[in-house]
């Protein structure tokens, strides 16, 4: 093509030269051989890392004529013009950078020309390899998926560089960037990525790798010197999690709880294992392997522990239920398991208050009957009370108390904590006491202490009370005073005693009878208790007006008690006062009284109490009487014997009274006496009275007779004397004292 080209051109140049009529011949270019650097291009060849600006070649030819030549280079249109030439020297520079790989052959036109021929010539440059190109990793990015489990030393991936560059430049090999630890190695020639031998791969540590893989090249020339270049990249691997690892629970310990409301099927817990292969888990299957005592099931997918019965058929307050958790494997193998305790623990509700119970199961009334007056501190054995709570804990305490009539009785234990027996003790004997109330009745109270809902239980305690002969028969007073009046006709009653004694039957029967020194006269219905004089008996109070006596009071059994019977005989007026005498013999000295006396056989006032009054008298209006004392004397206007005379107009001087003495009784008595009054003068009236007073009393008259001669010697003084007195002090004189002595010196 190329000949034939050159050929045409030639022709061209002939047909040219010809038509023009002129012979010349046109110029041409020297060959010189594909390696001289003149000539004129054909198959040089230039490397590529060639600076710019260098001058590469010399376009060397001639003219036949030998005429100056001009070189000319053009390059097809389109395309980049790499050269330029000096017309006339033909030095040819580059002038713009060669790249190998994109261009290693460029085609262009030279020319040669005298000025009148024109030689035009295709050529073909060849541009030369430098190592100027990198390797290149192909399919960018390098992401792996392992699984952890391969083996060491296994293969995992190639990679592949590609560095276009011609020869040694041109060859790849590779290594790792890579710690002293690293998990992988390389073959730096084939590029193919194994696991370090001896080496594990472990997700659960690193489930991703980042290795840094360089590629290299062999190396070259490159702008005079020798170069080597390389490329890194990442080789991303990650892994997969193999099923390596068991299974654990999560969020343990765990505790559950049986609460009273529970029923079969209740949820208690859910237990929750995950497989420790999490990159690629296994389902779990759920067991129980011991702790459940048959009460408890488990959803073998779920975890859900379930109750299988009532709660109340929970023996253990406490189960430690071992949970055993297994990861399925293929073909539905169980592998690797964890095991785990759920403690669950029966909780109390307090839904149980407390009850009394008797010998047959609950009871709320328990009666016993029993004697009254049981010792204090005796235990009441008849009760056979149990209280229960069936709670737990503090749900399960609680108080018993006892209402009823204070402190009658007591109840033991008072606080409990479950159960007990419940023991009623008598802390007052008194209290029980039948005639008091034939039933006692409490109530016994059991309340819960320590709970919100203060659930409570109560029970009637009746106590049916036997009489015993407690009482002994007792009156209505410690005595009796009773006064009767005296000539009360036998039998009369007298009082009525009463004794009570409550106790029931012949206990509370009671006799009487009457005892002691002043009994004789009296006697008592044995079951009245009405007490009566004798049939006999007459009452005299002047004879014995005071009697006491005891009464007694007996029941069936001797039980008696006594009361003291004061009898006081009240006195009737059955005496009439009397006088001794009917006729009494009074004489008076004028301003003297004289006394009459009467008496009563009465024994008690008014009866015996006497008033005295002057019935009758002559001359009257003389006397005065004291009605208390009898005693009479001359009324005050009466002060001499003048006087006297003068009323009397007598010289004697004798006066009659008729003396009445009448009792004070009702009916009143009255007797009167006459009392015939000589009325002297002091002197007279005093010896008068003297000698009277011996009459009276015989029996002194011998030691009288002794002292009369001294008398006589006296009396002669004495009535000198009396007789100078009345002279000098005439009606002051003072009878009365001498009176007094001249009784005495008697007596
Ligand atoms: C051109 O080529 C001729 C013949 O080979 C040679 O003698 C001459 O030296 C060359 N000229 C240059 C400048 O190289
Ligand atoms: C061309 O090249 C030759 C040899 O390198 C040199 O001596 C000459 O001066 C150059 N001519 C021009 C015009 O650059
Ligand atoms: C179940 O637990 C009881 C008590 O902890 C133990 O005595 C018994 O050996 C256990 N049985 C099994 C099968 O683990
Ligand atoms: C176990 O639990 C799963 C999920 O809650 C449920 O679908 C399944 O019916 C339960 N199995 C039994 C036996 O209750
Ligand atoms: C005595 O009585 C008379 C007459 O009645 C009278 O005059 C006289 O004074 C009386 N004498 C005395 C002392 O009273």
């Amino acid at each position: 093509m190329k000949k034939e080209k050159k050929t045409h051109a030639l022709l061209f140049l002939l047909l040219l030269h010809f038509t023009l009529g002129q012979s010349d011949y046109a110029p041409h270019f020297y060959d010189n051989g594909p390696s001289s650097t003149s000539g004129n291009m054909a198959l040089f060849s230039i490397s590529e890392d060639t600076p710019v600006g260098t001058q590469v070649y010399i376009l060397n030819g001639t003219d036949p004529e030998g005429d100056p030549v001009w070189y000319g280079l053009t390059f097809e249109k389109g395309s980049k013009e790499y050269f330029r030439v000096e017309p006339k020297s033909g030095n040819v520079t580059l002038i713009h950078e060669l790249n190998r790989e994109k261009q290693d052959e460029l085609s262009m036109l030279v020319s040669i020309t005298d000025g009148r021929n024109k030689v035009v010539e295709t050529v073909r440059v060849f541009v030369t390899d430098t190592n100027d190109e990198p390797p290149e990793f192909q399919n960018l990015p390098f992401i792996i998926n392992i699984p952890e489990d391969t083996a060491p030393g296994s293969s995992i991936y190639r990679v592949l560089a590609v560095d276009k560059d011609m020869g040694s430049g041109g060859s790849v090999s590779y290594y790792l960037q890579t710690s002293p630890f690293a998990k992988f190695t390389i073959d730096g020639n084939s590029g193919i990525l194994r696991v370090k031998p001896g080496e594990t791969l472990d997700y659960e540590t690193t489930p991703t790798h980042f290795v840094t893989v360089v590629a290299k090249d062999g190396g070259g020339k490159y702008k005079g010197k020798h170069q080597v270049l390389t490329t890194t990249a990442t080789i991303t691997v990650n892994v997969i999690d193999a099923q390596d690892m068991p299974p654990s629970f999560v969020g343990t310990p765990y505790f559950g709880y049986v609460y009273e409301v529970s029923v079969p099927g209740s949820e208690i817990f859910t237990v929750y294992a995950k497989d420790g292969d999490q990159g690629n888990p296994n389902p779990i299957h759920y067991s129980i392997m011991n702790g459940s005592d048959g009460v408890f099931d488990i959803n073998t997918t779920s975890g859900c522990i379930t109750l299988t019965t009532f709660p109340s058929l929970l023996k253990n307050e406490l189960y430690e239920i071992k949970v055993k958790a297994s990861e399925i494997g293929p073909e539905d193998h169980l592998l690797d398991y964890d095991i785990t305790i759920v403690t669950v623990r029966v909780v109390d509700l307090n839904n149980h208050p407390p009850t009394f119970y008797g010998e047959n199961g609950p009871q709320s009334k328990f009666e016993v009957t029993m004697y009254e007056h049981p010792p204090a501190g005796e235990i009441l054995r008849g009760f056979k009370i149990t209280v229960n709570d069936s709670d737990q804990g503090a749900n399960a305490k609680f108080k018993l108390r006892l209402v009823g009539p204070n402190r009658v009785l007591r109840v033991v234990p008072q606080t409990v904590l479950n159960e007990a027996q419940v023991t009623i003790i008598v802390e007052d004997s008194s209290g029980i006491d039948y005639e008091k109330g034939s039933t006692l009745s409490f109530k016994l109270l059991a309340v819960e202490i320590d709970t919100p809902e203060r659930f409570s239980a109560t029970a009637d305690i009746v106590i049916n009370l036997l009489d015993t002969n407690d009482n002994v028969p007792k009156f209505t007073s410690e005595y009796y005073i009773i006064r009767v009046p005296e000539n009360s006709p036998g039998d009369s009653s007298v009082v009525s005693v009463t004794a009570n004694d409550p106790d029931s039957g012949p206990w509370g029967e009671v006799k009487y009878t009457i005892y002691g020194s002043g009994s004789d006269l009296f006697s008592i219905h044995r079951s009245s208790g009405l007490i009566s004089t004798q049939p006999w008996t007459s009452l005299d109070a002047e004879v014995r007006s005071k009697y006491n006596f005891y009464v007694k009071a007996e029941d069936s059994e001797g039980k008696y008690s006594l009361a003291e019977v004061f009898v006081t005989v009240l006195d009737m007026n059955d005496h009439p006062p009397a006088f001794d005498d009917k006729l009494l013999e009074k004489t008076m000295i004028i301003g003297t009284p004289v006394r009459v006396e009467a008496v009563d056989e009465d024994a008690e006032s008014p009866n015996n109490v006497i008033e005295y009054s002057i019935m009758k008298a002559d001359p009257d209006n003389a006397f005065d009487i004291n009605p208390d004392t009898g005693e009479i004397q001359l009324k005050s206007y009466i002060k001499s014997m003048e006087i006297v005379q003068n009323i009397t107009k007598q010289k004697d001087c004798k006066w009659s009274l008729v003396v009445q003495a009448r009792d004070r009784g009702s009916p009143s008595f009255s007797t009167t006496a006459v009392v015939n009054i000589d009325i002297t003068e002091a002197i007279k009236g005093r010896i008068i009275s003297y000698f009277m007073g011996l009459s009276k009393r015989p029996l002194t008259v011998f030691g009288i007779c002794v002292s009369i001669v001294t008398s006589l010697i006296l009396l002669t003084i004495c009535i000198s004397t009396i007789l100078y007195c009345s002279a000098v002090k005439k009606s002051r004189i003072n009878p009365e004292s001498n009176y007094i002595k001249v009784i005495r010196r008697v007596k």
